[in-house]
């Protein structure tokens, strides 16, 4: 039995379909070149743990008896995976842990996710728990339920444990059917826009929209009982019933249905290789999650709006959960270079901030290393 493991588990990126995943809706992300590497090992206490995020150079030690959620902090994704783990039946002994990793937090990029599946994965292999995948990734989705605060959905952990190299993936997040597509998009490519900023909002919004949506279900389970969620909803039974709720709670759902209609279309077009179509949604996605949604934020908005003049740019959007992070933008190879320096220039100009752009590759998931 090795008494030492090296993990690795990417961020993600989603071409489209955001806040659908908690709404058992559709999603289409990818791993990314960007990761969290996690190395453990068995210190031969029953109990005694220590975490070091490299990083920063900080150091934590905790207890396997005897722990709980820490008001914040990069720990609770790790105990929470701990916690989780423990929930399901695993038999785990004291270890020490070092992580460290490339991708950049606050960028909508899932460092979380990305943390918490390499560290979830390698506990897997190290302790041999003999967990799936899709134990590990309930897991790490629930270590941020429980421990960190945040009712996320399943796609980022999905995306950062099952990803592979140069294909997108298509995920029903109600059934968790998902299906691979080679991602090609011929001459363009493409590129991230990381405005640095991560609006203190995001968190409590974050809840809020998820409780939005489901007050939402709960009005028109009235009409329709056999409604689940939004994922059953049609835009005709939404707009129907426009005035039996507050006008906020219609934007978000209207958001949430038209973005799952979108995510499909976006498929489609993307097999099709109707990159101007893909665009087209892309653009639509980022406009409703600024005014329907209302998760966008000024920096995001004006890295869109920046890209909506260029034809050689075919579609911009916020990427994740909102108030900051990256916009993902589709654009032409040989563009690339020129837009990134126009848009550091404007952004630095407009918010006295530095912008920071990445092109990313996509990548398989995690993985011993
Ligand atoms: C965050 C969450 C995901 C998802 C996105 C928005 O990244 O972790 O589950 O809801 O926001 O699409």
């Amino acid at each position: 039995m090795a008494a030492a493991i090296k993990t690795q588990s990417p961020g993600r990126i989603n071409i489209i379909g955001e806040h659908t995943d908690y709404n058992d809706g559709f999603v289409l992300p990818a791993a990314i070149d960007k990761a969290t590497v996690v190395h453990l090992k068995k210190n031969g206490t029953s109990s005694e743990c220590s975490m070091i995020a490299l990083n920063i150079g900080e150091v934590v030690y905790f207890d396997l008896n005897n722990f709980k959620p820490l008001e914040s902090g990069w720990q609770n994704y790790m105990m929470g995976v701990v916690h989780e783990l423990q929930k399901i039946g695993a038999k785990l002994t004291g270890f020490d842990c070092e992580f460290g990793g490339n991708v950049p937090i606050g960028s909508g990029m899932s460092s979380s996710a990305s943390l918490e599946c390499s560290f979830a994965f390698a506990l897997n292999e190290l302790f041999e728990l003999g967990f799936d995948k899709w134990q590990l990734i309930k897991a790490a989705q629930m270590a941020e339920h429980n421990f960190v605060g945040i009712k996320c959905g399943i796609m980022d952990q999905f995306a950062s444990m099952m990803g592979k190299k140069d294909h997108v993936m298509l995920l029903d997040c109600r059934s968790l059917a998902f299906e691979y597509f080679p991602f090609d998009l011929g001459d363009y490519q493409l590129l991230l826009l990381n405005t640095n900023v991560s609006h203190s909002l995001a968190d409590s919004a974050y809840n809020n929209r998820r409780a939005e949506c489901e007050a939402g279900v709960k009005i028109l389970q009235k009409e329709y009982p056999n409604i689940k969620s939004l994922r059953d909803v049609t835009l005709d039974q939404l707009t129907a019933h426009k005035s039996s709720m507050p006008l906020t709670t219609f934007k978000r759902c209207y958001h949430v249905v038209a973005e799952n209609q979108r995510v499909l279309d976006a498929t489609e077009a993307m097999k099709n290789k109707d990159h101007q179509l893909l665009g087209e949604l892309v653009y639509q996605s980022h406009f409703s999650l600024q005014n329907n949604y209302e998760v966008s934020c000024t920096e995001l908005d004006f890295l869109v709006q920046l890209t909506l003049d260029k034809d050689y740019i075919l579609g911009s959007r916020m990427m994740g959960g909102g108030f900051g992070g990256c916009t993902i933008s589709i654009i032409k190879k040989e563009m690339v270079g020129i837009f990134k320096q126009h848009a550091v220039k404007a952004y630095k100009t407009r918010f006295d901030k530095d912008l920071t752009p990445y092109t990313v590759s996509i990548e398989d998931g995690a993985k011993v290393i």
